[in-house]
């Protein structure tokens, strides 16, 4: 299939939008950046639309796709049951980085909820996405444009190396904002569960609801009944990725390069400036920046390149959603 790409980094033309809107409308499927990392859309309620998304990205049929909306009665049609608590959320956090799963009213394909009663909904907020969705007219299934297994995409480069010939059209609208998905929030219960971290912290929620909220942890011994927002958490970078603790690296690298393998670091503590590697990459201490680079960083290392990534662990402990997916990356972690 050809694929379309479609340049709106500067400006939001008119006739653009209506073109994209008119590939959704007529079941084909379209890349498009959000404030968190950009996703490949499909009309919600066009059943043979959102497969096309499951074949793109290689995606299991049992995991759900979340579904964009442009407004808070947009998600109200979708949704049913709604706890008061999450009025005050839509208040506080939408248009925003928050997936609320809600009881599914049943407006959608089946596929989208691959069969689940509950249906993942989000307000995004950037300015492409939102024009995308009103001028579609229609609730977008709209999950990370990725191929499934690799890292989000944040920039439409990303997603021209994981779907191009896959999909009908790629809008560019530049690097995304925030770089980590939203937070995945559980509004079924009578206190808001998170499913999995983003830039809106259970703190944050805790405060607009006056409620507690708890972030769900996953027991690797029963995977497979896990809710599918945690049974597929894990990625794969290209280069295996390995968290070590700052005392243990020179260690761990002597012995990498004992077996003669190519190293990258990532590192934070400026000591580690000294260690000799191949390729030397240093986080800032700004957290919002690093989350914001991480999934291109984590893409940068090649195969041709390096066989091994070392990455300083832990860093911005208390930042649980870069704490999440540098775990959910990691092919070990050496405390
Ligand atoms: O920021 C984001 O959420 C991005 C942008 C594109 O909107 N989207 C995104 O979609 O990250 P996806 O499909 O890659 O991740 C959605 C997560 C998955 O872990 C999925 O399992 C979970 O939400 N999810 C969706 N519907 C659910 C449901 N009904 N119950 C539990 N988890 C659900
Ligand atoms: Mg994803």
């Amino acid at each position: 299939m050809e694929t379309v790409i479609i340049d709106m980094k500067d400006e939001l033309k008119e006739q653009d939008i209506k073109r994209v809107a008119k590939l959704l409308r007529s079941g084909e499927i379209v890349a498009f950046p959000t404030e968190t990392v950009y996703g490949v859309g499909a009309d919600a309620t066009n059943e043979a639309a959102v497969q096309k998304i499951f074949q793109a990205k290689g995606r299991p049929g049992d995991n759900p796709l979340n579904v964009l909306v442009a407004s808070k009665e947009e998600l109200y049609e979708l949704v049913q049951d709604v706890p008061e608590y999450v009025e005050k959320m839509l208040d506080a956090f939408s248009p925003g980085p928050i997936t609320y799963v809600l009881k599914n009213k049943g407006r959608v394909a089946k596929t989208v909820t691959a069969g689940l009663p509950t249906l993942g909904v989000r307000i995004p907020d950037h300015p492409v996405a939102l024009s995308i969705i009103r001028e579609a007219k229609v609730p977008l299934a709209a999950p990370s444009a990725n191929r499934s297994g690799k890292p989000s995409p944040t920039k439409a480069e990303h997603v021209i190396e994981d779907l191009y010939g896959r999909i009908a059209a790629i809008v560019d609208g530049g690097a995304t904002n925030i770089g980590l998905e939203s937070t995945v929030v559980d509004c079924t219960g009578d206190h808001p569960v998170i499913l999995r971290p983003g830039a809106i912290t259970a703190e944050q929620i805790a405060d607009a609801t006056g409620l507690s909220c708890t972030v769900y942890e996953k027991k690797a011994a029963n995977a497979k009944t896990q809710a599918p927002a945690l049974k597929y958490k894990h990625y794969t970078p290209e280069v295996p990725l390995i968290l070590v603790n700052v005392e243990k690296m020179e260690m761990e690298i002597l012995k990498a390069k004992a077996e003669n393998k190519r190293i990258a670091l990532i590192y934070q503590t400026a000591e580690l400036a000294q260690l000799e590697v191949d390729e030397k990459l240093r986080l800032g201490d700004d957290e919002v920046e690093v989350a914001q680079q991480l999934y291109e960083i984590l893409r940068s290392f090649k195969n041709e390149k390096v066989d091994v990534v070392f990455c300083e662990y832990p860093i911005f402990e208390h930042n649980q959603a870069i704490i999440n997916r540098l775990t959910e990356a990691a092919a070990k972690i050496i405390e």
